[in-house]
């Protein structure tokens, strides 16, 4: 029976097999930078609907390995992450939402995995290396499993059976990684698990927003963050004090791009509709930036664009985040829901792992009359 007719879709409908699947760290609230990197290409995904399943999980049990000490913060976090996705139009109706923690066969998955992949494969993983630098961790003091946590998100991704993971940049090779030891599960003990793919944003602009410091990275410890959540008052004055172009003192001078936190930030997010409401002198983002490199064009008018332009994004996004704090409840029931919902399939891959791996001892009658016969 095609597919269609089995989900009851109407057989016209083409039904795409993909399974997206995408997770967030609970350590802070989300800012714009997990919006433009991935959160809003979410929501595009969940309304288009070209998929089988679609699932979005916070990623406690990741967050938990280089935050051990510190477990109220990830609790905190994890009630403002589920806020942040429903604010931001992710619907639980369309998306299975869960928590990473709640679901043990991960656990076990990575287990199977850890021994898939050397250790000196892991120290080449660029990702880390830069985590760990960040975080200063001395090589001696580098927990084991924050070390080993891209084995856990391969499990995370296998597990569900993941095609398509929209993600960072900086995810691509938690991905390659995840691949390499599926690609080995699957030589070893035969086609059980699939390969992802990951789905960049389109916009390069959108891949590594800066920080409003103009740093390399948005990120809660730098304090450079502008946060879905933040109001109104707080947007104006993160953006008031973007870095710019150090060297654009007086409004004659030519202005440089390059590095330009607010050009960026406007790369990313302006839109030709943008400059027709707020900045009318202008058909489009190109003229802007020719006017600002000739000089004459000043970094206040452009902050003052940008904060517009940002407003209206975030604006919807705070007013449903407001109407949902008023059931917090409701998100935890919503999130149980999407757990539940989860495991079922957690349990199904894993009976699947299980046989594959041969370490399914009491579903096996075979094995049981085998092992008799050889004591007979
Ligand atoms: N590493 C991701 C982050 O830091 C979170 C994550 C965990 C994830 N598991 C995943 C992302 C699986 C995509 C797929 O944000």
């Amino acid at each position: 029976m095609p597919k269609a007719a089995l989900t009851g879709r109407g057989c016209d409908i083409k039904m795409s097999n993909k399974i997206i699947l995408t997770g967030d760290r609970p350590t802070g609230r989300l800012h714009i930078g997990h919006y433009v990197g991935s959160l809003r290409r979410r929501v595009e995904l969940q309304n288009e609907g070209d998929y089988e399943k679609m699932y979005v999980f916070i990623a406690d049990a990741q967050a938990l390995t280089d935050n051990i000490d510190n477990p109220e913060k990830v609790r905190q976090n994890v009630i403002e992450v589920a806020l942040d996705y429903l604010a931001c139009g992710l619907d639980p109706e369309k998306v299975t939402i869960f928590i990473q923690s709640q679901i043990p066969e991960l656990t076990e998955l990575a287990f199977y995995f850890m021994d898939l992949v050397s250790v000196s494969r892991l120290q080449r993983n660029p990702t880390v290396k830069t985590e760990i630098q960040m975080r200063g961790f001395a090589g001696e003091s580098i927990p084991v499993g924050f070390f080993t946590y891209p084995v856990s998100q391969a499990a995370d991704i296998a597990l569900f059976k993941a095609t398509t993971v929209p993600a960072g940049e900086d995810q691509r090779p938690m991905i390659e990684q995840a691949n390499e030891i599926v690609r080995r599960f699957n030589n070893i003990y035969g086609e059980t698990l699939v390969e992802s793919q990951v789905m960049l944003p389109q916009n390069a602009a959108c891949c590594r927003l800066p920080g409003t410091d103009g740093k390399a990275k948005m990120s809660k410890s730098l304090g450079n963050c502008i946060y879905l959540s933040d109001s109104a008052k707080e947007l104006k004055k993160k953006v008031n004090s973007m870095y710019t172009d150090p060297e654009h003192i007086h409004i004659e001078q030519p202005g440089h791009l390059e590095g330009n936190t607010v050009f960026t930030y406007l790369d990313a997010f302006a839109t030709d509709e943008d400059f027709a409401q707020f900045l009318p002198e202008y058909k489009n983002l190109d003229e802007l930036k020719a006017h600002y490199t000739r000089g004459g064009l000043g970094d206040g008018t452009c902050k003052k664009f940008l904060y517009n332009v940002l407003n209206a994004r975030l604006e919807p996004i705070r007013t449903r985040r407001e109407e949902l704090q008023k059931d917090i409840p409701a998100i935890y029931e919503m999130l149980r829901k999407g757990c539940e919902d989860a495991r079922k399939v957690a349990r199904q891959t894993m009976e699947e792992v299980r046989k594959a791996m041969k370490i399914d001892y009491f579903n096996d009658a075979e094995l049981i009359k085998e092992q008799a016969n050889r004591y007979k």
